[in-house]
């Protein structure tokens, strides 16, 4: 059982008031809040041991690349990666997935086709366009139902030798759907495809095991998970990482520079070039300690609680419709009202300290499926309450009355 008011208590942000009024945070798809001891790590590597890393003898260069690669190692062990080289840091998903797609324009060739999925937020759709455009690759799709599932049997009948590569995203940011994303590797990988799952939604509800899914690359974000902006993660197979060019060509990614011929440096520094984001990286790995020391599997049952909690309490609206009911998913509920622009209650709410994202959330394809503009989206984290969720549900209807 967790203790949501001393969880609460963790997070300064959340005793605030925006509006006038206490705020009810719902937009964790989005961005997670920060507890005090992130943000008091944050501060302390400026403070104490601020200087660059993998490059100095000084001795706040080696307390700060210890730092980082401790960090790299909870990572590692987080995500049950075989490697820490295996872990590469990045600024967020879409870096990450976009060191793939470059690192794949070298080996895909026409006539090979990529596989997405509907429910793929634009981050993992528009690099794999780039890349079949560059390369002369086909980009397939995966269709969705009514519920907002992955229709499998579509899946199943896209797959063929000609895939080389088949990306999906682990929950949807959009309709909080879980994908059988164990099911989609096996199959991928029985056909010889390389699978990126994009994790950046999946991250701050569940503990991925990258071994046991054995996907090629898992793509997440800092932010999403209690971290800093700015930080993410790339976990790459070592045969997959070897083999991939590297991304950006800079400082420290090289074992030795001549204008003749550069060689690269070992993984995983081949794929960071540059001096990255120290303090980021660094303040993930509290990050992570924090979630673990709150536990997945009690994140998990309670978010399950909020979900079902808001879900009947806002069904009970008239004329309210959720997107995305299909059964297995996370603490997202995207919904309308008939007739209501979702802006103009997303807009309402907001005077009542509550935040929503409304809009297409980055998932276009998903909005034209259900022939909409957007919808209102409560993304909920293990610090919101039942009842915030009341109030919102409140909120909604004085919305609807208001705008009817
Ligand atoms: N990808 C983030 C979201 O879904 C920004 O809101």
């Amino acid at each position: 059982m967790l203790d949501i008011q001393k969880i609460r208590s963790d997070f300064p942000i959340l005793s605030q008031k925006v509006n006038g009024k206490p705020l009810i945070y719902f937009d964790n798809g989005a961005t997670s809040q920060k507890p005090q001891i992130v943000i008091d790590a944050e501060v302390k590597y400026y403070q104490e041991i601020n200087a660059n890393i993998h490059r100095g003898v000084h001795t706040l260069s080696q307390l700060a690349t210890d730092a980082y690669e401790i960090s790299r190692g909870k990572v590692q062990e987080h995500i049950n990666a075989k490697f820490a080289h295996e872990v590469l840091f990045t600024s967020g998903t879409t870096h990450g997935i976009n060191l793939v797609t470059n690192g794949f324009a070298s080996i895909l060739k026409t006539g090979d086709e990529v596989i997405v999925s509907s429910l793929e937020h634009h981050s993992n759709i528009v690099p794999w366009q780039m890349l079949c455009e560059k390369t002369g690759a086909t980009l397939k799709v995966i269709p969705i139902n009514e519920n907002g599932e992955l229709i499998i049997e579509a899946f199943d009948a896209l797959l063929s030798e000609r895939t080389k590569v088949v990306t999906v995203n682990h929950i949807s940011n959009a309709l909080g759907i879980i994908n059988p994303i164990k099911y989609i590797i096996d199959k991928a990988h029985a056909v010889g495809a390389a699978v990126l799952i994009d994790g950046a939604q999946a991250v701050p509800h569940l503990k991925p095991d990258v071994q046991d899914l054995d996907c090629d690359f898992y793509a997440f974000s800092g932010h999403k998970m209690c971290g800093p902006t700015g930080t993410g993660i790339l976990y790459g197979k070592e045969a997959w990482l070897n083999k991939l060019p590297p991304y950006q060509g800079g400082g420290e990614m090289i074992k030795e520079v001549t204008f003749e011929k550069t060689t690269y440096a070992d993984l995983p520094h081949k794929f960071e070039a540059g001096t990255p984001n120290i303090a980021g990286g660094i303040v993930l790995g509290t990050a992570i300690d924090y979630l673990n020391n709150v536990g997945f599997d009690n994140i998990q049952q309670y978010e399950n609680e909020l979900l079902a909690h808001a879900t009947k309490r806002l069904l009970e609206i008239e004329g309210l419709k959720i997107y995305g009911t299909g059964k297995n998913k996370a603490s997202v509920i995207s919904f309308n009202i008939d007739g209501i622009h979702p802006y103009d209650i997303g807009s309402i709410i907001d005077k009542l300290g509550i935040a929503v994202r409304t809009g297409h959330h980055c998932a276009q394809p998903i909005m034209n499926f259900f022939c909409i503009p957007g919808t209102i989206r409560a993304s909920f984290s293990f610090y919101n309450t039942i009842e915030e969720i009341d109030q919102m549900v409140e909120a909604v209807k004085k919305a609807q009355t208001m705008l009817s």
